[in-house]
């Protein structure tokens, strides 16, 4: 049987993840020192784990309400109200999710219609395209550059907007390059975004994480926002606790309700007893997740600063746990520079362009990595770039 044919004809446009095939050459390999798998070299804080043990050891194995405990929704709300300043009803508009992933995914899902289009600034999150893509949306990526901070501008989002578009997707701070939009920037795209009526997902998944004192500002805040936006937040950042695979959206209550009916028959409920972990990780709040975070803003200086020190440009990102350094300058594409730099010092970073075609000349270096392997790579990076100059 020819099974190529058999697949879904939307599936067959979206490539395979430029991370996956680069990590491909890595695995297996203990000689390397990754710079590259976007999550925590933490493990999740003990009193989260301990409230995971607990709820087991009491025997809460049972599904919950569809849109999750509502003694979670509610600690959420809470959190929500306090950190981004903005209220949502814990019974209506709250909905918790197995990661940000079915978040973005469900509420792709419940807004596109075949044909409409979706705009996202670029480099971005591997998965914004082939999940738009996957729910029958077309993907308009708006590049972004260095010298703007790889901020989208409210006049580059304006020139991509059509009578097609219906959803504006955010992620700032940006994985992969840190980026932190000003307050300017949202709310130059808030104005555009009420005037041609679209909707905003707002990826915050980095939010806790930024670095420099500046508060994080959501988007839904700004005004005629709320209505019109999902803001998406989960666990996997700032607490560590990516294998928990848990993450929410609140959103006005119809919109709420139309991701519900995809994740009530698809996924049922997230789980339990990461449900429980959660509800710790809420209670003990910023008190658990500012070590780590101090940890990460010692590195990012220190990247940031032996980068620039060995003449690779380097933006200074303001948040999340990645630095983005330009390295055209050496006439490599960034494929070729990573691959160079893997083959030569057993350094593994990932090409820019996994992030999308403006990602080209540049790399992603994440420091959720211990000092002392950033100290190696770095020497093993200026090594490098020592043959190529
Ligand atoms: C911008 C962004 N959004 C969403 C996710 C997925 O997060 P989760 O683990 O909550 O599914 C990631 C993970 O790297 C990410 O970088």
């Amino acid at each position: 049987m020819d099974i190529d044919s058999k697949l879904a004809t939307h599936l067959q446009t979206i490539p395979r993840s430029g991370i996956r095939d680069f990590f491909e050459l890595v695995i297996g390999r203990d000689d390397v020192i990754s710079l590259g798998v976007g999550e925590p070299d933490f493990a999740t804080p003990w009193s989260i784990r301990e409230a995971a043990i607990y709820s087991l050891e009491k025997g809460e194995t049972s599904y919950t309400s569809n849109l999750g405990l509502l003694s979670l929704r509610e600690k959420i709300s809470e959190y929500v109200d306090d950190f981004f300043h903005v209220s949502y009803d814990a019974h209506s508009e709250v909905l918790i999710t197995v990661g940000v992933s079915e978040a973005l995914d469900l509420a792709l899902r419940a807004l596109l219609n075949p044909g409409d289009e979706v705009i996202y600034h670029e480099p971005c999150y591997v998965s914004y395209s082939p999940s738009i893509v996957m729910a029958h949306g077309v993907a308009v990526p708006v590049a972004t550059t260095k010298e703007d901070g790889f901020s989208l501008k409210p006049n580059a989002l304006a020139a991509a907007i059509t009578s097609k578009t219906k959803i504006v997707m955010l992620n700032f701070p940006t994985n992969p390059t840190g980026a932190v939009a000003s307050k300017e920037d949202l709310e130059g795209i808030a104005k555009l975004c009420v005037e041609h009526d679209l909707i905003v997902l707002s990826d915050e998944i980095y939010s806790e994480l930024r670095y420099d004192e500046q508060e994080h500002v959501s988007i839904a805040t700004l005004p005629g926002m709320r209505d019109r936006t999902i803001l998406l937040h989960g666990f996997s950042k700032a607490f560590a606790m990516t294998g928990f695979r848990l993450g929410y959206a609140c959103a006005p209550a119809p919109l709420i309700e139309a991701m519900m009916k995809i994740h009530q028959y698809g996924i049922l409920c997230a789980p339990i007893t990461s449900q429980a972990a959660a509800l710790e990780a809420l209670s003990g709040g910023h008190n658990l997740y500012a070590p780590m975070k101090n940890e990460y803003h010692q590195r990012r200086d220190f990247l940031v600063g032996r980068l620039n020190g060995m003449g690779i440009d380097c933006h200074c990102p303001g948040g999340a746990f990645y630095v983005f350094p330009d390295i055209r300058r050496f006439g490599l594409s960034s494929k070729d520079f990573a691959l160079g730099l893997l083959e030569a010092e057993q350094v593994a970073a990932v090409p820019g362009d996994a992030f999308g075609k403006s990602g080209e000349g540049f790399l992603r270096c994440c420091y959720a990595t211990g000092m002392d392997d950033l100290k190696a790579a770095m020497d093993a990076m200026e090594r490098y770039i020592g043959t190529l100059s």
